[in-house]
């Protein structure tokens, strides 16, 4: 695929605004990344140019286009306005915070057309917290990355009540053409899918170490060599579809112990407390805060390598 004549709009040039830009950019869009921070910005540019040599370098870039032709399509602005003109997808990737979230689409309202869509890469917020008063809030969907999204290809889309039903369907058209995995919720819920499952697995993970029946290194050996095995390529459905003959036959087999065991889960723990204290004491000892970035480096290079093998699999299974 060539570069083209379309463009997408990054508001936010940190993490994940870079890694969106890379994604964009890998199959011939142009991208133009908005920060407030001008040297975010020269900063971003930086960093992008050099994380698509070392794709490149090794052999993982994604997209048709070389690293260079990929870098070629993404440029820096300061201008908002600039950012937006023209733009078939603007996707917004600023700090967490509801008050800022609220006023970048306020402002963003004010200078786009009907058609754009306007995406938040929001972790946490519905999108009917931050856009209910635009004059396009029918516009408006959430579409969250897993970081890190260039080996992470979930996104969800997630619309408000009054986006526009045209809108998912496109978004998703879009995150699929620069590779991403979309799923689209039918309605917004507090934490989405993936935060909701997430959330259940750590509460349980937390109960068992405060319980004091394994500890925290313990815990993420059941799921890193237990179900995180499985669930790199299948789902918790189809685990079970295999686990028995079929999925009635599971249900039949193992209904009532699954509801057994499930009443004797405790209260939703709170993350405070003496708990709390323990369990990142632990966490510390297995990997100090001052070796974070070194264990983040170890993890995308481990994402990269099962990324490559899903790819290899996926050719075998479907
Ligand atoms: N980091 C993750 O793991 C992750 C995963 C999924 C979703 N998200 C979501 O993505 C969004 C961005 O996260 P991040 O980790 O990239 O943040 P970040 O702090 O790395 O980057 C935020 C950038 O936004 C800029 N900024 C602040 N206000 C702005 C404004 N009004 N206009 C333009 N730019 C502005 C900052 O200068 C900074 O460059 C958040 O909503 C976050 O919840 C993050
Ligand atoms: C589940 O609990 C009920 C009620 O205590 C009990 O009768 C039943 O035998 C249990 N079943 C399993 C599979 O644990």
């Amino acid at each position: 695929m060539a570069a083209r004549n379309e463009k997408i709009g990054i508001v936010g040039s940190g993490l994940i605004g870079r890694s969106w830009a890379m994604l964009f950019a890998g199959v011939g869009y142009q991208v133009t990344i908005y920060d407030i921070v001008q040297q975010q910005i020269d900063n971003a540019l930086a960093d992008i140019k050099q994380q698509l040599q070392r794709l490149e370098a090794g052999g993982l870039l994604r997209g048709k286009l070389n690293a260079e032709q990929q870098y070629q399509l993404i440029q820096g602005s300061s201008n908002l306005a600039e950012m937006a003109k023209g733009a078939k997808l603007i996707q917004e990737c600023i700090p967490e915070r509801i008050e800022m979230k609220t006023k970048l689409f306020e402002e963003l309202d004010k200078i786009v057309d009907d058609q754009v869509i306007l995406s938040s890469s929001t972790s946490t917020f519905k999108p009917s917290l931050f856009s209910e008063k635009l004059k396009h809030r029918d516009q408006v969907i959430v579409s969250h990355p897993v970081n890190p999204p260039y080996y992470v290809p979930l996104v969800e889309i997630v619309p408000a009540p009054w986006t526009r039903a045209d809108i998912p369907a496109k978004t998703k058209e879009i995150m699929t053409e620069i590779g991403q995995a979309p799923v689209v919720l039918n309605r917004e819920i507090d934490g989405f899918a993936l935060n909701r499952i997430q959330y259940a697995i750590l509460n349980e993970a937390w109960r068992l170490v405060s319980d004091g029946v394994l500890d925290v290194k313990d815990i993420d050996t059941v799921m890193s060599e237990g179900l995180g095995m499985r669930y790199a390529f299948l789902g918790p459905f189809e685990t079970a579809h295999l686990n028995a003959e079929g999925m009635k036959k599971y249900c039949e087999s193992y209904s009532n112990s699954i509801y057994n065991t499930s009443m004797t889960f405790g209260p939703t723990p709170r993350f405070e407390g003496p708990a709390a204290e323990e369990i990142s004491n632990q966490l510390n000892g297995i990997c100090p805060l001052d070796k974070l970035q070194e264990r983040r480096a170890w993890r995308d290079l481990a994402l990269t390598k099962l990324s490559v093998l899903k790819k290899e699999m996926s050719g075998d299974k479907k």
